[in-house]
């Protein structure tokens, strides 16, 4: 008898609220690894994640690895999450940048129009072990088809000559700076603040 083996491989779904809900410690065990962050962070996570899925706009995309016969289903692996909601005054983030836009010398009419419409992507993580296949790329562009916000905007850590996956793969896709060197409340690392104009 011959068996057929289909090796397993990442595919790239949408993810409804329920699904990050059944998901949740999965996903932010990918997010903790990810990040290289301390074992324990998913707790302090969890009620924030939970909140944000409530948020207007929101949406998430994962990639879950095929079983033997290439299908997908509840009991597949998540090895990467994206996911993002529309921005508003009321939200912390918001609120930063806008702080950070105008120390950046900003006017108020630009940081008007920047921050009037955006979708912000929050969260886009990959399993160290299936990072440099395009999965990155792939999320976000599941996680923006289709948006109605005029421009996607993000943050990431800076790192040395943007010498890293995330500052290429945010490049690459055409984001652009809005502030460099930002000190978020609560948190000593310096931050940049991406924007791109949609769609992709
Ligand atoms: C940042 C992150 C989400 C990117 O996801 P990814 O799936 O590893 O990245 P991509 O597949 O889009 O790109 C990775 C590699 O694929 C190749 N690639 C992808 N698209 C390509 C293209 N269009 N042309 C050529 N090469 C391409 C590149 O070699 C690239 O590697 P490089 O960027 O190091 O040169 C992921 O690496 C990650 O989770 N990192 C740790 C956590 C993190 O930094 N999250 C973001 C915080 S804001």
């Amino acid at each position: 008898m011959v068996v057929e083996f289909t090796p397993a491989r990442p595919v790239v779904v949408e993810l409804s609220a329920q699904d990050l809900r059944n998901r949740l410690y999965e996903a932010l065990d990918v997010y903790v690894t990810a990040m290289g962050y301390p074992r324990g962070t998913e707790h302090h996570r969890a009620p924030m994640w939970s909140e944000h899925i409530t948020r207007p706009g929101w949406r998430a995309v994962g990639a879950l690895l095929t079983d033997t016969s290439g299908s997908i289903g509840p009991d597949s692996p998540l090895v990467a999450i994206a996911y993002g909601y529309r921005g508003a005054p009321q939200q912390w983030w918001h609120a930063q940048v806008h702080a950070g836009m105008r120390k950046a010398g900003w006017s108020d009419a630009e940081i008007r129009d920047l921050l009037t419409d955006y979708f912000e992507v929050t969260e886009v993580h990959v399993h160290p072990d299936a990072q440099g296949h395009r999965l990155g790329q792939t999320m976000l562009d599941k996680l923006l088809d289709g948006r109605t916000e005029r421009r996607a905007l993000l943050s990431t850590p800076e790192v040395a000559d943007e010498d890293n996956r995330a500052w290429r793969l945010y490049r690459r896709l055409g984001f652009t700076d809005v502030v460099r060197d930002f000190t978020f409340a609560g948190d000593s690392r310096p931050f940049a603040v991406l924007s791109r104009d949609l769609p992709l």
